[in-house]
Order: C-alpha cells, then sequence, then structure tokens
C-alpha cells in the first residue's frame, strides 16, 4: 500500500465523522450479495453512501446497495459496509479493500463478512450456511501488493488463523442454540465475473475448496494485516457449474441468498449479542 493511501484513508475518516459522529464502534459488518436486509435493522442508525464519501468506489453490482450504516445492533455499536466492491467491476484492489480499511482505520476490532458463493461439491446445497474455516486466494492478485506501510500493519502478515478460532467457536455454539444448520469449509476466492466452468469447478473441489465466490478474500487480507480479528459466512446460493442441472445466473444467486437472509441474520445476531461490548480503537489517529 502506497503511503498515499494512508493520507487518503486519513481524510476518508474523517469525512465519515463529519457525516456519523465520531464512532466507538468495535464490530463491523460486510453484507453481501443479496444480505443487504440487516442494514435495516441497525438502530439509530447513519447512512452514508459510498459515493458520498472521499476515496470510496461506488459498487455497480445489483443487490449491492453501496452504503456505510453506522448505529446500534443487538446491543453493540456496530459499523455496517451495506454492499461491497469487487476486482472484476475493474476497481484496483486497494479500492476493493478501502472500505474494509476504513472500518478498521476507525477502530473495529471484529469483522464479520458473509458473502453467497457456489459450492464445488454436492455435500454442500443451495440455501446452506458455511462458516469459513479458511480461504484458497485464487485471484492471483493480493491487496497488500505494493509498498508497505507500517502504520497499517506488517510487510509479511501471517494467515494461519485468518479466520478466528474463537468466533468460530462461538458461531458453532449460536448456530446450535438456534437450531440452525451450519456447515464448515474454505472458501475460494476467483477473480469472475464469469461463473467457473466444470472443469474448474472439479479444480477447486480437487485443491480443497467447498465453495467458490468472488469476493472477501482480499477484504480479509487487508483486515488480517491490520490486527483485525475476522469471522466469515457464506450463504451457498447454487451448485458449482456442472454440479446440478441447468445453468447459472446472478438473479437466481440473488434470490436464494434473499431467501436464506432470516437465517443469516439471526446466526448473525445470535453472535453479535454474544460478543463481548469492547469498544473500538482508532488506528492512524
Ligand atoms: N461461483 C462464483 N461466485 C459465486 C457463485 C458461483 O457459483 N455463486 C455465488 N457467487
Amino acid at each position: 500500500m502506497a503511503f498515499s493511501n494512508v493520507a487518503a484513508l486519513r481524510e476518508l475518516i474523517a469525512v465519515v465523522d463529519g457525516q456519523i459522529g465520531r464512532t466507538s464502534a468495535g464490530i463491523g459488518l460486510v453484507l453481501g450479495s443479496g444480505l443487504g436486509g440487516l442494514a435495516q435493522e441497525v438502530e439509530d442508525a447513519r447512512r452514508v453512501p459510498y459515493s458520498r464519501l472521499p476515496h470510496l468506489a461506488a459498487s455497480t453490482v445489483q443487490g449491492h446497495a453501496g452504503e456505510l450504516v453506522a448505529g446500534r445492533w443487538q446491543g453493540h455499536d456496530v459499523l455496517v459496509l451495506a454492499g461491497r466492491v469487487h476486482r472484476y467491476e475493474g476497481h484496483s484492489m486497494d479500492q476493493v479493500v478501502m472500505p474494509v480499511r476504513m472500518l478498521a482505520a476507525l477502530g473495529i476490532h471484529t469483522l464479520i463478512v458473509s458473502n453467497a458463493a457456489g459450492s464445488v461439491h454436492t455435500r454442500l446445497q443451495p440455501g446452506n450456511l458455511m462458516l469459513i474455516a479458511d480461504h484458497i486466494n485464487f485471484q492471483g492478485q493480493n491487496p497488500l501488493i505494493g509498498p508497505n506501510d507500517e502504520r497499517l500493519g506488517p510487510r509479511f502478515p501471517d494467515m494461519t488463523v485468518a479466520y478466528d478460532a474463537d468466533l468460530r467457536t462461538l458461531a458453532r455454539k449460536i448456530a446450535l442454540d438456534q437450531a440452525l444448520a451450519l456447515q464448515e469449509g474454505v472458501y475460494a476466492a476467483v477473480l469472475g465475473p464469469s461463473y467457473e466452468t466444470p472443469a474448474e469447478i472439479r479444480m477447486l473441489a480437487a485443491m480443497g475448496a467447498d465453495a467458490v465466490g468472488m469476493s472477501t478474500v482480499p477484504e480479509v487480507i487487508a483486515a488480517r494485516h491490520m490486527g483485525v480479528r475476522v469471522l466469515g459466512l457464506s450463504c451457498i446460493t447454487n451448485l458449482g457449474a456442472g454440479l446440478g442441472k441447468g445453468t447459472l445466473d446472478h438473479a437466481h444467486v440473488g434470490e436464494v441468498a434473499g431467501q436464506a437472509t432470516a437465517k443469516m441474520v439471526s446466526l448473525l445476531g445470535g453472535i453479535v449479542r454474544a460478543l463481548p461490548n469492547t469498544p473500538g480503537v482508532r488506528r492512524l489517529p
């Protein structure tokens, strides 16, 4: 990350402070395709479209509103990214991770990321929720490429436990309490925007993936770089190409994700409610 991006982050959080007031939220959430419904539950919500914030790219994808929502949810101050930007939209990796870096700079200690994903084997079925145990970066790119700024994080951040073990234990417990089935697996991120071929789905399965999508991994790398702990959840919206009958389309993906929203929101709600009420601490003061 270039030094100029630290300056950009500082400018950005100054504008956020002006728009939503100085937040001490400790928890950030990223809402994936079709999962934006959660943002409606935030109390005392202050909403800022990305287009009104400097250095943030607007999302161009249907199903992604593209706004920062600050408020209270489940008894906690939260910052919600309703809509994300993807590399396939043509935005740079720096732009893709800027919203997450913004949350980290504002002080969150915990980031919960959600996405819609395809399964690469039939043990995971559409409508299932999957706790992300680990990831594979098949995007051929990394958001940390470029000069490293030690004010943000180390040159070579560790990824041994990218998805926090305690948060995963908590997620399993809450799922059990709510009698919600929760699978667990490895999320592979590809660039998209074309969906995979059946051969690519077989390759992903052979290489240890359980689900595939076009997001999340850059955000998680950027969050871990800045010392934010991460929990990731995928909504399985479809069988990967060639595993089921018919073809894939985004409208259907959004529809299935929408149908699973209630389950996802309930699980996320239980998890957030159970977290300790630790305020965030500004990075880049
Ligand atoms: N492939 C890639 N990304 C996805 C899929 C898929 O099958 N479903 C939802 N996002």
